[in-house]
């Protein structure tokens, strides 16, 4: 039995929850006995979405927020820590995208990294300083995409020296981050983008994830070394493709898988959450479970089917091949649900 770290004095905040991921993030959050603060940019729909899960008897609040908007942060940081004294749990989910199917427009371009990106990386500087203390350290999740990796074989950076900058965590910044979204922004403008690089599918999303990605990263190392009592674990996942407003309804898992792994990795008991995925956390968190189940993302399930030839293994000896495989493919890159 994993051990429930929580109560209903766990605040849990989650960006762009009116609808898809957010919504059922918020709504398994607070089935887990949490206090759930859903926001929304739009009043009335997080509004109407609070008041669902209010009538099914879950502990939900609401407040606006806007992740783009440093008013709209800045109103939300006091109320939060007026009404709660601060939140344990951030869940950066609000997220945009504007191309369907096969399109690949680049119309959007500066809402999509603005929102991705600079909103995610807004929320996580806003929200750290009111992170309240506690034994169990606080936690930072956000919903990236497989889109944005490094290393994906089809869709990936191919400007090998800006790989290699978002790829060193020794050396990345912030600023690294930024000036690899401006260097692609500028070619968006003067319609150079294609030559330069870039991921070929759904592009301008692809590369605000893989900044999500490295911020995450470069965020993991600067908050390694808090002090006990101070920790704030940070982790992105990829939820897979989701029937969403986002993807047209066409994604082949639900909303409420896909927000299975936000909440597993919210919930981690403090002796299995990690900062970026290391060996020996993978080890302790294989050790202690009797049955590891991994859902979700497309790659491991055919990885799995592959070797496995079914998603759900309960023998050890298969055990010890996910343990390299999840190491191999990252944490955020996988969902895992650990059953003990
Ligand atoms: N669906 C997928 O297949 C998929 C795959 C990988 C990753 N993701 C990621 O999962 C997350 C959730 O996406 P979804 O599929 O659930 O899409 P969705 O149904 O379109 O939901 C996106 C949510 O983000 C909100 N939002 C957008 N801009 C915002 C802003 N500036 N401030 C606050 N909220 C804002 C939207 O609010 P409004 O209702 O006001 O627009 C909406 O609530 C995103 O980060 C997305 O990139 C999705």
């Amino acid at each position: 039995m994993i051990f429930r770290w929580w109560s209903s004095d766990t605040v849990a905040v989650v960006t762009g929850a009116n609808r898809g991921i957010g919504f059922e993030i918020a709504h398994q959050l607070a089935s887990h006995g949490l206090t759930v603060v859903l926001t929304s940019r739009e009043t009335g729909v997080g509004e109407e979405a609070v008041k669902v899960m209010q009538e099914g008897g879950l502990n939900v609040a609401f407040h606006q927020l806007d992740i783009v908007d440093h008013a709209s942060i800045e109103a939300f940081s006091d109320w939060i820590k007026e009404t709660y004294g601060g939140l344990d749990i951030l869940i950066n989910n609000a997220g945009v995208s504007f191309n369907v199917g096969t399109e690949n427009s680049m119309e959007n371009a500066e809402t999509v990294i603005q929102t991705n990106y600079v909103g995610t990386k807004n929320m996580t500087k806003a929200m750290i300083p009111l992170m309240r203390t506690s034994h169990y350290g606080a936690r930072i999740v956000s919903v990236t995409s497989r889109l944005g990796r490094l290393h994906g074989k089809k869709n990936r950076i191919t400007n090998v020296s800006l790989r290699q900058q978002l790829e060193d965590v020794d050396s990345l910044t912030e600023e690294v981050i930024d000036n690899v979204m401006k260097i692609f922004l500028e070619q968006v403008k003067d319609g150079t983008w294609e030559s330069g690089g870039w991921p070929q599918v759904f592009t301008d999303y692809s590369v605000s994830k893989v900044a999500v990605n490295a911020y995450t990263r470069l965020m993991a190392r600067i908050l390694e070394d808090r002090p006990e009592g101070h920790k704030i674990y940070i982790n992105c996942y990829c939820p897979g493709w989701v029937k969403t407003a986002m993807t047209g309804w066409a994604g082949h898992i639900s909303p409420e898988d896909a927000a299975d792994t936000a909440v597993w990795l919210a919930l981690l008991p403090d002796q299995f959450v990690s900062v970026g995925v290391k060996k020996r956390s993978v080890d302790a968190l294989v050790s202690r479970c009797e049955r590891l189940e991994v859902v979700g993302v497309w790659r491991v399930r055919v990885r799995l089917k592959k070797y496995c030839g079914k998603v759900i293994i309960r023998d050890m000896v298969h055990l010890e091949l996910i343990k390299d495989m999840i190491f191999d493919m990252r944490v955020w890159r996988s969902q895992i649900r650990v059953e003990g």
